[in-house]
């Protein structure tokens, strides 16, 4: 079931999810829910997407980044933000430690804030412990854009925003980035933003 994605404004949005159960992970009613939160994502289209975000306050997320997509970027814009296909799979009460590499800043947008976008710096690399589909503790190490992906979705689980950690003069239309910044390096981006 294609589920409405709340925007911001949403109480949801900003209150933090609860753990969940390993008994209620393995109920028909999460098991279901985690399809249409796949089928959500990918109508969007989108690459992760909170609970939170279809208003159920809970700690799980799915993430997908398609290598269907990915075939339609330049491999140079791929290769400058390390993004590479993600297979699609849920992570539950997760754990994020950030790892040693310093951060990183790209553009990034969000479903609940549909039509915008702004630079946000993330840590190059992460560690996320966490539980998956069938309740099974999984730990995952990533770095470049996956690693953005998963600090992301992990915040909206906090009630966290990228609008809570963006560089603020960077907050833009999308039809604006279009058409003026996405060709630019983020050097550019950052001279000509700064004062
Ligand atoms: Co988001």
């Amino acid at each position: 079931m294609n589920l409405k994605v709340c925007e911001a404004g949403e109480m949801v949005l900003r209150q933090p999810a609860r753990a969940l159960t390993v008994k209620e992970i393995l109920t028909p009613e999460i098991q279901d829910l985690i399809g249409s939160m796949y089928e959500t994502m990918r109508a969007a289209p989108g690459v992760g997407l909170a609970a939170p975000q279809i208003g159920v306050g809970l700690q799980l997320a799915v993430i997908e980044d398609r290598q269907e997509f990915l075939g339609k970027l330049p491999p140079e814009y791929l290769a400058e933000r390390q993004r590479v296909a993600v297979a699609p799979h849920v992570i539950i009460n997760p754990r994020l430690t950030i790892e040693a590499g310093g951060d990183v800043e790209f553009f990034e947008g969000c479903l609940s804030l549909p039509g915008f976008t702004a630079i946000v710096a993330r840590a190059h690399a992460v560690r996320v412990e966490c539980l998956n589909e069938r309740a099974e503790p999984v730990t995952i190490e990533a770095h470049g854009w996956y690693a953005r992906i998963l600090q992301h979705e992990i915040d909206h689980l906090h009630g966290t925003m990228y609008i809570d950690r963006m560089m603020s003069r960077s907050f833009m239309g999308r039809e604006n980035f279009e058409r003026h910044w996405k060709n630019l390096s983020m050097g550019e981006c950052r001279k000509l933003l700064d004062e």
